[in-house]
């Protein structure tokens, strides 16, 4: 079946062959087969019709940072850190991840799926096309493992791609409090190739932070999943600078992700390695924070940027790539087509999925949405609101009006 979007008042996207974001006028937009096959003026009739009734068009946006997998609500903590306690201050005090292990570990299966289920439909809802999805509230093999197998049951029920991660380096478990290297044991002896077996993980994230996973922990980590084939991101430099950024270069991760407080030394190294920097403005704001990551010397040093929310129940109860894009603009200096190119193509790039995702240009995913805005700038402009009318995902209608 071809679907063909008519009456596009502004189409813009990413052309990675021109390096710019492109906005045409009056073009169409064809799809067949889950692809786009062309963009132009007067394309042959298809079996379908969609009215873009003049408004804005773009790809759909790329979120390649979240931990959906989550049970309970941590609201509590948001409470606390208004009375003024820090995040930090909050985990070591038994909040913070350990009380998302514990709510997971209380919750079935079923109860999960549904509950992971219907955060994937809000992403759709709210214009993300593909999630980037993390594990992390299991720290225990079984545990791991069924938040990956609840996501790949999910992956199947709803539209929205799915890119499985597994973060068991995400904390310690209380039972290995004192002895952190077994932990680190189990999760390279035991965890990564139980999830290797199961093929639930693309990729493989750490935390690495002071407190939590250090330097040469990481690294082991990392080296042990590699070895089981699968491709590597890191929580960087979040709190402080901990090498991490440089460790992120060292090993050429595919992203380096947060980096408020990265060295100008490993952003050069990150330059050189061609590491993307996922940044995540969401949860500095979430966390009530002032120090944003530095974008526009990622960007000076030539570091492909990408924004993502950092959807969890501690840091960042946010969904919203449009808002995402309002906090890059105002917080982290980037101009809205910088924001706009890092929510989709610099994302896509950070998953390895930029031949197929994140831009609107024949032989790519048909991953579209239809706004009820005019363009690009009203995107970040309309903070806190909803302007997606209608999402394409694979060339077909699944959110929104005909
Ligand atoms: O990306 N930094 C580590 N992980 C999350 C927070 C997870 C949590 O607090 O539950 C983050 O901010
Ligand atoms: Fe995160």
């Amino acid at each position: 079946m071809s679907l063909k979007i008519i009456n596009i008042g502004q189409l813009a996207t990413f052309n990675p062959e021109k390096g710019k974001v492109e906005r045409s006028a009056g073009v169409e937009v064809e799809c067949e087969n889950g692809l786009i096959t062309s963009v132009g003026l007067d394309l042959t009739p298809a079996d379908k019709e969609l009215d873009a009734e003049g408004a804005l068009v773009t790809p759909g946006f790329v979120d390649c940072h979240t931990h959906p997998i989550f049970a309970a609500s941590r609201a509590d903590e948001f409470s606390q850190r208004a009375a003024g306690k820090t995040y930090q201050e909050i985990a070591a005090t038994g909040g913070g991840i350990m009380s998302s292990v514990r709510s997971l570990m209380e919750m079935d299966e079923a109860e999960l799926l549904e509950a992971v289920k219907r955060r994937m439909e809000k992403f759709l809802f709210l214009g993300t096309t593909t999630v980037e999805a993390k594990s992390g509230y299991g720290l225990s093999t079984e545990s791991e493992l069924k938040s990956l197998s609840v996501l790949s049951s999910v992956a199947e029920e709803v539209e929205v791609d799915i890119i499985p991660t597994f973060l068991g380096a995400h904390d310690f478990p209380e039972e290995f409090s004192d002895n952190k290297e077994a932990y680190i044991d189990l999760i390279c002896q035991e965890m990564i190739p139980a999830v290797a077996e199961q093929a639930v993980a693309e990729f493989c994230d750490v935390f690495c932070e002071d407190g939590w996973f250090d330097v040469s922990s990481s690294r082991r980590i990392l080296t042990a999943a590699r070895e089981y084939g699968m491709k590597l991101r890191l929580h960087a430099d979040e709190f402080k600078d901990s090498g991490a950024a440089s460790l992120a270069a060292e090993l050429k991760v595919s992203s380096a992700d947060h980096l408020m407080h990265v060295s100008e030394e490993a952003i050069s190294d990150m330059a050189q390695a061609g590491v993307v920097a996922t940044l995540l403005p969401g949860t500095t704001f979430f966390l009530g924070k002032s120090a944003y990551a530095p974008a526009r010397r990622f960007i000076k040093a030539g570091v492909e940027v990408a924004v993502a929310t950092d959807y969890n129940p501690g840091s960042s109860m946010i969904q919203s790539m449009p808002f995402v894009m309002s906090l890059a603009c105002l917080y982290m200096g980037m101009t809205v087509t910088e924001a706009f190119s890092s929510a989709t193509y610099g994302a896509a790039k950070s998953l390895g999925r930029e031949d197929v995702l994140g831009s609107i240009l024949p032989g790519k995913q048909a991953d579209i949405i239809l706004w009820n805005i005019n363009s690009l700038e009203e995107i970040p402009y309309y903070i806190a609101d909803n302007r997606v009318r209608s999402v394409i995902k694979k060339g077909k209608l699944v959110h929104g009006s005909q």
